[in-house]
């Protein structure tokens, strides 16, 4: 058996279709485009290239943008005074600080001055609050994202057997979430975790969200199972690669994502699809 490929650049395709329509016809009713904040800290090589994707993929939707780009010395404190003048700014709709800030800047502090409201990749307590009580508001990117590709391919949830390998605040741990409410029994892999290949076994949705190169192995996964790839690396040579062993794994799987071109253009369509949400909330209020 050779797995089908879950293309995730043509379902983002699809998503950011519809958002072009959503806000031309917006743009017609004189309502004004949402407006993303997007603020880098430093120079890191990896975050430049995915804030110059996000910008453009706001700027093809037609989402306006306002780009920050800081010196890595500058304060937390200046940050946090950004922030909130961002917060207070009814111009701007969501607000997006790309991870990771330098090591001085405490990254929680930040994220939690966030107005919650505003908080498109969703990672402010209050959002995960929100998601961990099944009434979700803005939800995390990646993880909703998968969530999305997975509805695609008609995926069933009710009793399966999802495993999460990996436990961050912004993926592995919304992903458990996501899946919970979905209906699936789900399991969290973490470094503590005894005996990695069992849990991975029992699977019928995994998703690794690790970030090292061929870390599960083809003949863990369960035949015709449906396996999601988080991890993005980026090889010496240049290549990208995810967390599986790609080849192996796609022998045993049903369905599995590719890297490049299986989850990471989802999360981006997901934040457009987040600051529409993030403007219709604030109108709310
Ligand atoms: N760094 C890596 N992934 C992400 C993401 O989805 N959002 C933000 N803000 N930073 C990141």
């Amino acid at each position: 058996m050779s797995a089908k490929l879950i293309d995730g650049r043509s379902i983002a395709e699809k998503i950011r279709n519809k958002l072009r329509s959503q806000l031309l016809l917006r743009s017609k009713h004189r309502k004004p485009a949402p407006k993303l904040a997007v603020i880098l800290v430093g120079e890191d090589p990896a975050s430049e290239i995915y804030v110059r994707n996000k910008h453009q993929a706001c700027e093809d939707v037609g989402i306006t943008t306002l780009d920050y780009f800081l010196p890595k010395t500058l304060s937390q404190k200046k940050l946090l005074t950004l922030v909130q003048k961002l917060n207070k700014d009814k111009s701007v709709n969501g607000i997006l600080v790309q991870l990771p800030l330098p090591k001085h800047i405490e990254a929680d502090v930040v994220l939690e001055q966030l107005d919650p409201r505003k908080d498109v990749d969703g990672f402010h307590s209050f959002n995960l609050g929100r998601l961990a009580q099944e009434r979700p508001q803005l939800r995390p990117c990646t993880p909703y994202g998968v969530m999305l590709m997975l509805e695609e391919i008609g995926q069933r949830f009710k009793g399966k057997e999802a495993v999460v390998v990996g436990a961050s605040n912004i993926v592995g741990r919304p992903m458990a979430l996501e899946l919970l409410a979905a209906g699936c029994t789900v399991t969290i892999c973490h470094r503590f975790t005894k005996d990695l290949a069992k849990q991975v076994g029992r699977a019928d949705i995994l998703v690794s969200a690790v970030g090292k190169p061929a870390f599960i192995k083809g003949k863990w996964i369960k035949k015709g199972a449906t396996v999601v790839d988080v991890g993005i690396i980026r090889l010496p040579d240049g290549r990208l690669t995810g967390d599986l062993e790609f080849t192996e794994a796609r022998q045993k799987a049903k369905w599995i994502t590719p890297v490049p071109g299986g989850v990471g253009p989802m999360t981006v369509a997901v934040l457009l699809k987040n600051t529409l949400l993030a403007q219709e909330l604030q109108g709310k209020r």
